[in-house]
């Protein structure tokens, strides 16, 4: 066939369809003979039958007005005419796992916990200040920051209080709930450690960074030092464009794997030191309060875990056949090797399919292939990291920690599923 030919079968078959939009009309024999599928299928929708939105109805777009549904689930206390510092301490957001599919949250999306409120901070007026054991005291600005190499890398974070331990727990509870105060971004930045090596740290004597954040907080927390020259960033922008004023726009700490706490947002002071702060926010919160009444300090580690997002309480199994069940998995200690489902409470277990790539210290998505037959189900995911280590059952941990701590709960979750296809959240 020559090109003349190609180009006339492909005009003549644009003719066609156009025909075949106008089908009813134009060529009712033709029309009548074809099956029930096909004609639906034909039939032109309103939406095709008029110009739509132009393009400068939203210079940055905005999602389906069908999603407006798909937002963060926003925790805060009840309607109070005057927010006062210690109610608006307690604020936070979870993202909507149960919505979200693959292993990369939208930035309008990642959950939020922040305890003085959000900050508006003037770019051209934030500056980084590096003190304490260093050779020399640097003040740097946005713009110099972004002129050192920079480094992409994706990262999980999670408030070390997701999954709460607690005693009371609902069948009812949402999985957005219950496990929203976690997501994962791509994060461009400057290593720590480059600047740490540009201000001439005292290798000899420091011991910690302090970190500490310009909002009305002032959060601070103290970074290992083996940590902050490892694999620290120093980061500005997540997942393409600059960070949200939500996330510490425009610069924050990122401390792959650690709890969410100490990613200290809207940074503006690191001071390289040799004892820890002692900061509120590291001694009287962020500590593990164990049942002799003794807390655990310094547990910054994520360790592994992982979650079914469907079916949960939100979904039901309307019929027999295949379902796709899908998780999500993460550990703050490299990445996941493996994820095995049980639909028996945990009798037997089978593996799961990683259905993304697996990165150090990121979510990876999991599936695994259900064939509902309407019976009860006991669901449960379990994740094993790269260091061999595996997700506990809940006593597991209670019986080391107590119920006295909500933090650091990495234990197996359930979602159970009744004859009528209902899922509930459940304990094992
Ligand atoms: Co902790």
């Amino acid at each position: 066939m020559s090109f003349t030919d190609t180009n006339l079968s492909r005009r003549t078959f644009f003719t066609q369809s156009a025909k075949l939009a106008t089908a009813p009309l134009l060529l009712g024999s033709l029309f009548s003979s074809l099956n029930a599928n096909t004609k639906e299928g034909l039939k032109v929708p309103s939406w095709s039958r008029s110009l739509g939105t132009l393009v400068n109805t939203n210079a940055y777009g905005l999602p389906s007005i069908y999603e407006k549904n798909v937002v963060k689930d926003i925790l805060m206390p009840k309607a109070p005419t005057n927010y006062t510092p210690t109610s608006i301490a307690l604020t936070s957001a979870v993202s909507p796992l149960s919505s979200l599919r693959g292993a990369i949250t939208p930035n309008g999306l990642f959950f939020e916990r922040h305890h003085s409120g959000v900050p508006q901070i003037n770019p051209t007026e934030h500056k980084l200040l590096i003190h304490g054991l260093v050779q020399s005291d640097l003040v740097f600005t946005m713009e110099q920051l972004k002129s050192f190499p920079s480094t992409e890398k994706t990262y999980f974070i999670e408030c070390s209080g997701n999954t709460g331990i607690s005693k009371s727990y609902t069948k009812e509870q949402k999985l957005d709930d219950r496990f929203g105060l976690i997501s994962c971004a791509t994060w461009v930045g400057v290593k720590l450690s480059t600047l740490l090596k540009e201000v001439g740290i005292r290798l000899d004597k420091a011991k910690y960074i302090i970190a500490e954040g310009a909002d009305g907080a002032t959060m601070a927390r103290s970074v290992p030092i083996s940590r902050a020259m490892e694999d620290c960033l120093i980061v500005y922008a997540q997942n393409g464009e600059a960070l949200r004023p939500e996330q510490g726009y425009p610069l924050r700490l990122v401390v792959p794997g650690c709890e969410g706490n100490i990613n200290i947002k809207w940074l503006r002071r690191l001071e390289v030191t040799d004892t820890p702060l002692f900061a509120r926010d590291e001694m009287s919160k962020y500590t593990d309060l164990l049942s002799n009444g003794k807390a655990r300090q310094g547990t910054l580690v994520m360790d592994v875990k992982s979650v079914i997002t469907y079916p949960t309480t939100v979904d039901k199994l309307t019929r027999k056949g295949f379902y796709e069940i899908r998780g999500l998995a993460w550990s703050g200690k490299g990445k996941i090797s493996r994820v095995d489902i049980s639909l028996d409470g945990g009798v037997n277990w089978s593996r799961a399919k990683l259905s993304t790539t697996p990165l150090d210290r990121a979510f990876v998505a999991f599936t695994y292939e259900l064939e509902y037959r309407g019976e009860s189900l006991m669901l449960l995911s379990r994740a094993t990291d790269e260091t061999g280590e595996t997700q506990p059952y809940l006593k597991q941990i209670t019986d080391v920690r107590g119920f006295n701590s909500e933090s650091h709960n990495n234990a197996i979750q359930a979602w159970s599923v009744n004859t009528q296809g209902e899922v509930y959240n459940a304990r094992v």
